[in-house]
């Protein structure tokens, strides 16, 4: 369904070039649920922006590789193209609903403006939708809603309505970035029930972006681990919980406070910080924060290596 292919993202940054994605590859098949995990600043979410190319003009990003959705490589597309896949085919949700809700418009014309660009509908079936789409999202008195603007919602009701928005063109991807981890602990387990039981229903492929283990365990079937720009791991969920390859998702497997899957649950107590993008000239870009490196992990770069089974590692000495 969607394969990324050596992706590498580029800002200019105080008159140099920096590049916080740095030649990633992973594919999502039809229906699955794909995690991106990693630290916060590892390049999650300018991965997520470069499928739709969502980037703000001023941030003049370079990208190349290729980001394979069907037959089309998007890289390639163009904006007409892009536009039309936008929403459509592929919906984003993002951490913080309020930055992509516009304050200035009620719910129900926000929403009904997805199935207006997209579909042909009577503008009677369009409100028939949308309330339909806000009461299967667990929002009720939909109808009256659908008058009402954004800041009179609370932060869960946000985003569902966001999850509403996302899902109303029936999209065959979606693709979330943190979208609980604004939320207080108990409304992040309703949501993540939410997109489950949709999901089911709908059949979409999620990519699902967290720095959470809790929801990778409850929502994904596959892993794809994220360190400073680069895979460093990738496989299903059972192996990368009972068998993690890499001292960095081993490290972040430690560094949850207990072994049963808590959504909310940090991943912070890793000694150190992920290098800022282009600090890092040679060697394993984890090397300065791990416990086993030796002098060439310090040198080279180890590549992806295949364990078996979609199991692969990028380290000297996996575990
Ligand atoms: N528009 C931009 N210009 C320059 N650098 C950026 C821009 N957007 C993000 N970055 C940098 O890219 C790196 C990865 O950021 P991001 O994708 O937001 O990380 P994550 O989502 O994993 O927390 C960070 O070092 C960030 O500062
Ligand atoms: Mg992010």
């Amino acid at each position: 369904m969607l394969t990324i292919e050596n992706l590498k993202i580029e800002f200019k940054s105080h008159g140099r070039r920096v590049a916080p994605v740095d030649g990633v590859s992973f594919s999502l098949g039809q229906d699955e649920t794909v995690g991106l995990l990693g630290e916060s600043g590892c390049g999650k979410s300018v991965t997520a922006l470069s499928i739709l190319r969502l980037f703000p003009m001023a941030s003049q990003a370079r990208l190349s590789g290729a980001i394979r959705f069907g037959e089309r490589d998007l890289l390639q597309a163009d904006d007409a193209t892009l536009r039309s896949i936008r929403g459509k085919e592929i919906a984003m949700i993002f951490q913080e609903p309020m930055t992509s809700l516009n304050p200035l418009h009620r719910i129900g014309d926000q929403l009904g403006e997805m199935l207006r660009i997209h579909t042909s509908l009577s503008r009677q079936a369009i409100d028939a939708k949308v309330i339909a789409m806000l009461e299967r999202v667990g929002l009720s008195r939909a109808a009256q809603l659908v008058d009402e603007y954004p800041h009179s919602l609370s932060g869960g009701m946000r985003q569902r309505v966001m999850i509403a928005m996302a899902l109303l063109c029936q999209p065959r991807l979606l693709v979330c970035d943190e979208p609980t981890t604004a939320l207080d602990v108990t409304i992040q387990a309703q949501i993540l029930d939410l997109m489950r039981d949709l999901k089911r229903e709908q059949k979409t492929s999620i990519l699902m972006i967290t720095h959470d283990l809790g929801v990778v365990a409850e929502m994904c079937q596959r892993v794809v681990v994220m360190y400073a720009g680069q895979v460093v791991e990738q496989s299903s969920v059972e192996d990368l919980f009972d068998r993690p390859a890499h001292p960095y998702t081993h490290a972040l497997m430690r560094a949850r406070p207990a072994l049963d899957a808590t959504p909310g649950a940090s991943l912070t107590a890793i000694p150190g910080s992920v290098p800022p993008p282009g600090t890092i000239a040679q060697g394993c870009r984890f090397a300065a924060r791990c416990t086993r490196a030796q002098d060439i992990c310090r040198q080279e770069m180890p590549v992806l290596e295949n364990l078996g089974d979609g199991h692969s590692v990028r380290c000297w000495y996996p575990h």
